[in-house]
C-alpha cells in the first residue's frame, strides 16, 4: 500500500504535508545544499517587511531546557530586495512559497502584501502548487507601533484590521494566512476575528514570549529581555491550539507551528485539526528533521491503518468517560 500523502490547504494542493517555519530557514539556501528543498509541500520563508531592518542588538537568541529564545528582531532585507533575490531563487528551485509578512502598522502590512501579491502569478493558490507565491502568510505577532507596541494578535480587533486590510490589498483571489500567538486569553476569539475579515486559514502558533536569566550575573540571556519560546517544550500548547480552533470552525484550513520534531508529531497535529505542519527550531537541532519526517510518514500510516494522509485531519478519539462521569 503507497500512503497518499497529498494534502489541501484551502484552494492551495500541496503534494505533502511537511512544511517550514518563517525564520527559521531562511529562504531555503542553506539547508538547499543538504536536501531539495522541493521534497516538502511548500516553503514558507522568512518575514519580511516594508523596510530593510537591521534586527536587535545580540545577544539574539539563547538556548533554555527543551527549546530556545529568540529576539531576532524580524532582520530582512526589505520586501523589495527580497522579491528580487530571494523570490527568483525559490521559483528556479521550482518551490512553492507561502510569503511571510510583518509590519509595524496596517498600513505597513497592506503595501508589503500589494508587492508581494503583485509577484504572484495568475491563478496563485488554487489548484497544485506551481513555483513561486501561493499565497502570503500575516505575522500578526508583531507589535503595533500605533497602539503603544501592543501586538496586534493578542487582541480580536487589531489582527482584524491588519488582516482586512491584507485582503483589500492583495484582492479576493491570493489565499492569505492569519499567523496568531497563544498569548492571548482566547485564540479562538482571535481567530474567528481574523477569519471574518477575509483570512482563508489561520498558522498556529508563533513563540511564545519568555526570558532567561544568567543566575550568575543577573543578566537576561537577551539583550531585548524578552524573546521567542520556541521547541519542543511548546508543543502541548500548540497541539491545544490547533485542537481548540479546529473545533470551534472545523474545515478551516491550519498550518501547525510549535515543537515539532518528527513524524510522530507531524501525525499528532494533523488529527488535532491541522493540514499542513511546519517545521521550525527543529531545523536548528537537526537540519533534515523536515525530510526524516517526510521519508518516514508513509510508514506511520500503514502502521495505523490509513491510506490518506488527509484521512488523519481531525481525528482525535475521546477517551471514554469514566463510569461515575456518565
Ligand atoms: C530564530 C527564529 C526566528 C523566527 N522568525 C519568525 C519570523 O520571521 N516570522 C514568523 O512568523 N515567525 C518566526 N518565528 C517563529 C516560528 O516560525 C515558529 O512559529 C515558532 O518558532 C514555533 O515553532 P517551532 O517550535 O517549531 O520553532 C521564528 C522562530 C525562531 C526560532
Amino acid at each position: 500500500m503507497v500512503t497518499d500523502l497529498t494534502s489541501k490547504l484551502g484552494t492551495i494542493e500541496l503534494k505533502n504535508p511537511i512544511t517550514t517555519a518563517s525564520g527559521c530557514f531562511g529562504s531555503g539556501r542553506d539547508l538547499d545544499k543538504l536536501w531539495d528543498v522541493t521534497d516538502i509541500g511548500m516553503v514558507v520563508a522568512k518575514s519580511v517587511t516594508l523596510e530593510v531592518r537591521e534586527g536587535l542588538p545580540t545577544p539574539r537568541m539563547a538556548e533554555v531546557s527543551s527549546g530556545m529564545l529568540n529576539a531576532i528582531g524580524l532582520q530582512n532585507p526589505g520586501v523589495d530586495a527580497w522579491l528580487e533575490t530571494e523570490l527568483p531563487w525559490l521559483v528556479s528551485r521550482g518551490a512553492p512559497v507561502l510569503v511571510s509578512v510583518a509590519g509595524k502598522t496596517v498600513e505597513d502590512f497592506a503595501e508589503c502584501a500589494r508587492r508581494i501579491a503583485a509577484k504572484a502569478p495568475a491563478g496563485a493558490g488554487h489548484g497544485p502548487a506551481q513555483p513561486g507565491v501561493v499565497g502570503l502568510e500575516v505575522n500578526l505577532s508583531c507589535p503595533n507601533v500605533e497602539n503603544r507596541g501592543l501586538v496586534f494578535a493578542c487582541n480580536a480587533a487589531p489582527a482584524a484590521e491588519v488582516m482586512a486590510a491584507v485582503r483589500e490589498a492583495v484582492g479576493p483571489d491570493l489565499p492569505i494566512f492569519g499567523k496568531l500567538t497563544a498569548d492571548t486569553t482566547s485564540v479562538p476569539e482571535v481567530a474567528g476575528a481574523v477569519l471574518e475579515a477575509g483570512a482563508n486559514g489561520l498558522t498556529l502558533i508563533n513563540t511564545l514570549l519568555g526570558m532567561e536569566i544568567d543566575w550568575w550575573s543577573g543578566q537576561p540571556a537577551l539583550a531585548n529581555t524578552y524573546g521567542g519560546f520556541s521547541g519542543p517544550a511548546m508543543r502541548p500548547v500548540a497541539l491545544r491550539v490547533v485542537h481548540q480552533v479546529a473545533t470551534a470552525f472545523p474545515g478551516v484550513p491550519i498550518i501547525a507551528s510549535g515543537g515539532v520534531r518528527d513524524a510522530k508529531d507531524v501525525i499528532r497535529f494533523l488529527r488535532a485539526g491541522a493540514s499542513v505542519v511546519a517545521f521550525g527550531t527543529a531545523n536548528f537541532e537537526n537540519p533534515t528533521a523536515a525530510p526524516d519526517a517526510l521519508a518516514e510518514l508513509s510508514d506511520l500510516c500503514q502502521q495505523i491503518g490509513v491510506e490518506r494522509v488527509a484521512d488523519l485531519i481531525a481525528t482525535v478519539t475521546p477517551r471514554p468517560k469514566p463510569e461515575a462521569f456518565l
